[in-house]
């Protein structure tokens, strides 16, 4: 991928969002090009959102295959920030959130582990090698706060839940694994509020007023709490607002 060095762009010069083509991913696109930086906004038909200051990339959760072709198309010019912003509740056939233990399905349930927690793990062993060491790099992936095993009072959306669960447990390891070499490196999850996208929509009905944020309303809170974050923070999971969300 080519890109022209401007060394006056403030951080992050070069930003990686994974799952462009979502509600959230493709408003922090949006956010992130108009910031001056240069963004390379990855989907499965690799071919969005278009713009100036943005390199399109194709890539498939369950393809390693092409994380692994992504991050060598950006060695030369390594992002310092990654954002994974993909995600599933809901399967294509229509099936989940369970909220009863009756419903589970093992296939449905290892669909939504794949593409929520071994996807962005794996966008994570391809793209974190090529954190510098002695600059501020941040790697985030949008969780949620229902994947809070001290916050849950509610139960329900089983699978969901734990693939959100499981991935802020990655994401620690990740944290510390990283912390040892790499000093200016936050990793940490991130939940982007309840937005009004395809992933929430047959649920919103209950959502206080007020409550919905559009995308790019979330998506500025979002870069904000990044902006935020320090290498003491990494290994948590924070909320739009910036306040930490109990493990
Ligand atoms: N919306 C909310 O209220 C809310 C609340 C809490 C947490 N979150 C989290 O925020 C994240 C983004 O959600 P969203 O609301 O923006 O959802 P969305 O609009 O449905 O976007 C989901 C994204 O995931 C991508 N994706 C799904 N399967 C993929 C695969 N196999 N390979 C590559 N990409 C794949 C989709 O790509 P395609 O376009 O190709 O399908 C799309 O870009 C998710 O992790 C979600 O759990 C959302």
């Amino acid at each position: 991928m080519d890109h022209a060095e401007n060394p006056e762009q403030a951080w992050p010069r070069t930003a990686a969002v994974f799952g462009a083509s979502g509600g959230i991913g493709r408003a922090l696109v949006t956010r992130l090009a108009a910031r001056g930086g240069q963004v390379y906004a990855g989907s499965r038909e690799g071919a969005e959102p278009a713009g100036e200051g943005t390199t399109p990339f194709a890539f498939d959760l369950t393809d390693e295959a092409t994380l692994a072709a992504a991050a060598e198309a950006m060695r030369d010019f390594p992002p310092q920030l990654v954002i994974v912003a993909t995600g599933i509740l809901t399967l294509p056939d229509g099936t989940g959130p369970e909220r009863s233990y009756r419903k589970l399905d093992g296939a449905a349930m290892g669909q939504v582990l794949a593409l929520n927690t071994i996807g962005p793990a794996l966008i994570a062993k391809h793209m974190l090698p090529l954190f510098a060491r002695d600059t501020r790099c941040v790697f985030t992936a949008l969780s949620a706060r229902v994947g809070s095993i001290g916050d849950n009072g509610l139960g329900g959306w089983h699978s969901y839940r734990a693939s959100k669960a499981a991935l802020n447990m990655l994401l620690k390891n990740f944290a510390i694994e990283l912390g040892r070499t790499h000093t200016q490196a936050i990793v940490a999850g991130l939940h982007p509020g309840t937005v009004d996208t395809g992933l929430s929509e047959p649920f919103q009905s209950g959502v206080p007023e007020g409550k919905l944020f559009t995308p790019e309303q979330s998506a500025g809170y979002l870069l904000d709490v990044i902006d935020g974050l320090g290498p003491d923070d990494s290994g948590g999971v924070f909320d739009w607002s910036a306040e930490r969300i109990a493990d």
